[in-house]
């Protein structure tokens, strides 16, 4: 493994240096500089010079051990229906960079590849400003944040469980159901709201769109760092009161209502949210105990997440935490709840995202199962 980090590495250097020349803005691209220091095209430059190059390697993008990227190891090629958000060359394709058809991965992506430079700077890189979302909604008029939501979007939406529970009854056990997963840091997903679907929208209920936050820290790339990615903290103190640090990020709060009725109004608007994250867990286990007739557990580490409670004491086990006994009790009401308690599980910067499309998402499950007394919560 060690010895594929290190190739991985240089590869990824020498990747970056081809690419920077002449694709960057501030470097000649005309040929003129021959031998007077500037660099040609295919010409390697150390790593050191490249600029951003230590913001980069830094980042989440270039964890070469992070799961993302070492989940294909074993198979030795990532396939065409991940390698879009896995892979630079899978990213290259999915946008049509290689002449290739956009909108589509072509072929399947060798492993190790990262998200380097060539991902985000190309001209076709550049010239993106519309985002398709699993829903086939497209947000349109973006800038270069619409790079980061081709891949912080998620994959799927309120139509694959529309589509999955037709013709179900809400409280029938499906036996062909299975958990729908909205895949993980989807923030494009939630930053856009209904624009983009990607929460399941109760259809008798309206839903935000774009946040309403003031511009610019409106887009990724304003609130996030450019190369490191990194969630900015010093511009948000100049309007959100005790910002000092990362983790106080959390604490900031403008809403004056009650969100999940505890009577709290100052705590952090992302407490509001984990608040009644946590009480539509239990509403969840509570419906599938009651209603669907199994009880069922949550685990966010564990692939399909839920599973049968088989000792019925509320915690996935790790003998339960199993893909043989995921949850297989599923209707269509119970559905929708999961698919929303996960769609906030797998966002932890939803609160900054767009607080009020996810607590109403909340609200929504929560109202939607049986015996949930929401008392005096208020739905933003
Ligand atoms: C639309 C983009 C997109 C597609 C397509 C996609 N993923 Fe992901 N995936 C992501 C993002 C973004 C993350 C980032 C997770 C993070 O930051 O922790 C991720 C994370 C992961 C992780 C790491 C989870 C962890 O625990 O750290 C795995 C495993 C994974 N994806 C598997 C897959 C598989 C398998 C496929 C194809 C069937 C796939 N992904 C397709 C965007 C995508
Ligand atoms: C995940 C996407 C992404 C990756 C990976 C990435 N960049 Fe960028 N970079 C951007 C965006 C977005 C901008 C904003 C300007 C633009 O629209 O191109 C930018 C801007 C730049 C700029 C211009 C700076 C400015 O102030 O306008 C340089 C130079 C640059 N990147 C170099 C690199 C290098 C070198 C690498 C690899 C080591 C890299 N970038 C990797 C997204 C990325
Ligand atoms: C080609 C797909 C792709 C693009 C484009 C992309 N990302 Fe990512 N991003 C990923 C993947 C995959 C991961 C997970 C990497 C890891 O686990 O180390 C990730 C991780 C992250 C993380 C860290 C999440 C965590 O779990 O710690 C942040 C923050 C992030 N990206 C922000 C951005 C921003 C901002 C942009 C645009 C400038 C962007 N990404 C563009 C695929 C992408
Ligand atoms: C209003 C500012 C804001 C905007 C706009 C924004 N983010 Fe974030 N983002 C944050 C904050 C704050 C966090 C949470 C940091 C924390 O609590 O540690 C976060 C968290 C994240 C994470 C999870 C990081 C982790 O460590 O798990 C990802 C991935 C991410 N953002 C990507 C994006 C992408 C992609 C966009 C654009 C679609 C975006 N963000 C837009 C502020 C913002
Ligand atoms: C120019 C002033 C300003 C700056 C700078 C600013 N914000 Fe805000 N923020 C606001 C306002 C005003 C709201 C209330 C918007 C609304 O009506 O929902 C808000 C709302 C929020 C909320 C939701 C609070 C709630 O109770 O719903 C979060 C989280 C947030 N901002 C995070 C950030 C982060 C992170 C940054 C820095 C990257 C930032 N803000 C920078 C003015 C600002």
């Amino acid at each position: 493994m060690r010895a594929r980090f290190r190739i991985l590495r240089a590869t990824t250097i020498a990747l970056a240096s081809l690419l920077i020349v002449g694709a960057l803005p501030g470097h000649a691209q005309d040929g003129a500089g021959q031998g007077d220091g500037t660099l040609q095209p295919g010409e390697m430059i150390p790593a050191g010079q490249i600029p951003f190059y230590h913001d980069w390697a830094q980042s989440p993008h270039a964890k070469a051990d992070a799961r993302a990227f070492t989940n294909w190891y074993e198979e030795g090629e990532i396939p065409e229906d991940c390698a879009r958000c896995h892979s630079t060359p899978g990213f290259v394709d999915y946008i049509g960079a290689d002449g290739s058809t956009a909108g589509v991965v072509d072929r399947k992506a060798p492993t190790g590849t990262l998200i380097t430079c060539a991902a985000c700077h190309s001209e076709t890189a550049r010239a993106i400003t519309a985002v398709t979302f699993p829903s086939g909604l497209r947000v349109e008029g973006l800038g270069s944040e619409a790079r980061c939501m081709t891949c912080h979007q998620g994959r799927s939406s309120t139509f694959d469980v529309d589509d999955a529970t037709i013709g179900i009854g809400d409280d029938t056990v499906g036996p062909e159901l299975e958990f729908i997963n909205i895949h993980y840091r989807a923030a494009g997903a939630t930053l856009m709201g209904t624009l983009a679907g990607g929460g399941y929208e109760y259809a008798s209920k309206s839903y935000t769109s774009q946040r309403r936050h003031p511009a610019p820290f409106n887009t990724c790339i304003s609130c996030h760092e450019l190369h490191t990615v990194a969630p900015k903290v010093t511009p948000c103190a100049a309007c959100h009161e005790g910002v000092s640090g990362r983790e106080s990020l959390a604490l900031i709060r403008k809403s004056k209502a009650d969100h999940d009725g505890d009577g709290d109004v100052t705590e952090g608007i992302a407490a509001e949210i984990e608040h009644l994250h946590q009480r539509l867990l239990a509403a969840i286990q509570a419906y599938g105990r009651d209603i669907a007739g199994t009880p069922i557990v949550y685990d966010a580490h564990a692939y399909p997440y839920f599973f049968i409670d088989l000792n019925g004491n509320g915690t996935a086990e790790e003998d339960e935490a199993k893909v043989p006994n995921k949850y297989a009790s599923w209707t269509p009401r119970l559905l929708r709840a999961a698919y929303n308690y996960q769609f906030a599980a797998k966002d932890p910067g939803a609160y900054a995202h767009n607080a009020p499309y996810v607590l109403q998402l909340l609200h929504d499950s929560l109202t939607d199962l049986p015996g949930t007394d929401l008392g005096g919560a208020s739905r933003p």
